[in-house]
């Protein structure tokens, strides 16, 4: 097989990667992309794009099913109502299918070269990928690593048969009775709520006190409401030991021991970086933690070698993943640019939503920030009222001297749309009444935001 000489390498097609790649296909970069599963990653295959079709169907057939009992806020009655998860499970697949498709039709119209292989560094110029019809070798003068992460697995539970990562949970075809979710974060909280609303008894064990560990309380709570009234059974200050000759689940709270009989138990105790098998051994690079150590042009310790996304740290979201692919691509083509990013909105689609963009009152505080911060409930917004969804509250956190906007939180019915409004008034450097002085379309949820900013200088409108 010919050798590969380019000028640009990327490995992994993940966010992050297949962001780099276009960008630097646009940009006239001769690049290449490895892949050694379908583009796309964890995100569109296994990760974001999947679970969101699975809590999209979860939330239409928990509406029927309330409904059903009677329990419809605006009136709707039915009976019987049934999934077939057999077709909702075809019906996401072809969702993550049309999208990978699409990821590898925009890489060809950039010019991309793809590789389908595992890549493995022989220096820090050269790869070796093992394809189907044998060893790739591609040289480059520039290389970036946007290998991703991995589920993480505790050593007394490995993954197989009932115990499962979420990337088996989101191809079940068959609902298991009962569900035994380790740990109440993200993923465990978004899955667990799934399962339950399409009718799963669903036990969430959590090794901390509290639920959701990233967001402070406040935004928490009304999350913690609603896993009260779907049923969810939560365990805190517990921690999962592993599987009794039985098989229920052994779970240590304050002491004592409890058994858990479980039909499937879901790990979601966070993603580790995939640092291991592509050969980092043959680089010198200077590791940060778990994570390769990168500079804010995300520059490893070695020349002409770029990292991006989960491998490089926290936050593991594949938006900053992308902004780091985008931001590379630039680099390469000879653009000055370094990461001067205000803010990385973080989004939980539980029920409901929450979404953090710039710091919490508390965060801003222990910055050593004066600040001001108020809120504007979901129960004063005729849009929220109107969708059954009044539930939760817009905050802004601004600071007190010049009442630049420095974080904005929400929590409530569909406020992952909201994050776009949230993520520009930080980007831009918005203060208080730029916020408050601009129009905001009635009825919308979005007029919470403004009202929050209003009421944080202390003259909001409708409450
Ligand atoms: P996570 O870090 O969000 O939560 C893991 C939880 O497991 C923690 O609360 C931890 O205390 C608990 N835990 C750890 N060991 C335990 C044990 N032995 N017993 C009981 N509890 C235990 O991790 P998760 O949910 O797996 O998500 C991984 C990452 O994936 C996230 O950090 C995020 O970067 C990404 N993600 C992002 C999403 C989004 O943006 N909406 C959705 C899903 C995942």
């Amino acid at each position: 097989m010919k050798d590969i000489s380019c000028k640009l390498l990327v490995i992994g097609a993940g966010p992050g990667g297949y962001v780099c790649a276009i960008r630097a296909g646009q940009l006239g970069i001769d690049t290449v992309i490895v892949e050694e599963k379908r583009p796309g990653g964890t995100c569109l295959n296994v990760g974001c794009i999947p679970s969101k079709a699975i809590i999209h169907a979860a939330d239409e057939f928990n509406i029927a099913t309330e409904a059903s009992r009677g329990a419809s806020p605006v009136g709707i009655s039915l009976s019987s109502p049934a999934i077939d998860l057999k077709k909702t499970i075809a019906w996401k697949d072809n969702i993550v299918g049309r999208l990978t498709t699409g990821v590898a039709g925009l890489l060809k119209k950039a010019k991309v070269k793809s590789v389908e292989g595992r890549a493995r560094f022989r220096d820090g110029k050269t790869v070796e990928v093992e394809t189907s019809t044998g060893t790739q070798i591609i040289r480059a003068e520039n290389i970036v690593i946007a290998t991703g992460s991995q589920s993480v697995e505790l050593p007394n539970l490995p993954f197989g048969g009932k115990v499962m990562s979420s990337t088996e949970a989101l191809a079940l075809t068959k609902l298991p009775e009962k569900i035994a979710v380790i740990g109440a974060g993200y993923i465990g909280l978004e899955l667990g709520t799934a399962f339950a609303k399409l009718g799963a008894r669903v036990t969430v064990v959590e090794a901390l006190d509290r639920i959701l560990p990233l967001y402070d309380k406040e935004l928490v709570r009304p999350v913690e409401k609603r896993l009260g009234e779907l049923g969810i059974e939560l365990l805190l200050s517990a921690k999962a030991k592993g599987l009794s000759g039985t098989g229920a689940l052994l779970v240590e709270t304050a002491g004592a021991e409890q058994k858990i009989e479980a039909d499937a138990i879901l790990v979601t105790v966070g993603r580790k970086p995939a640092t291991e098998n592509w050969g980092r051994e043959e680089l010198v690079l200077d590791m940060d933690g778990r994570f390769v150590r990168i500079d804010d042009q995300c520059r490893t310790s070695m020349r002409g070698v770029f990292a991006i996304g989960d491998v490089t740290g926290e936050p593991m979201l594949a938006h900053r993943a992308m902004a780091q692919g985008e931001m590379v691509a630039e680099i390469v083509a000879g653009h000055k640019r370094n990461w001067d990013k205000v803010a990385i909105p973080a989004v939980c689609f539980t029920d409901p939503e929450i979404v953090s963009v710039g710091l919490s009152p508390e965060q801003a505080k222990a910055a050593g920030r004066e600040i001001r911060s108020a809120q504007f409930p979901f129960t004063a917004n005729g849009r929220a009222m109107s969708m059954a969804g009044e539930a939760g509250f817009v905050r802004v956190v601004a600071r007190a001297d010049n009442h630049l906007v420095l974080g904005i939180q929400a929590v409530g019915r569909g406020v992952s749309e909201l994050s776009a409004a949230f993520g520009l008034a930080l980007e831009m450097g918005a203060r208080l009444e730029d916020i408050a002085g601009t129009i905001h379309a009635h009825p919308t949820q979005g007029e919470a935001l403004q009202e929050a900013a209003l009421r944080t200088l202390g003259h909001a409108l409708h409450i």
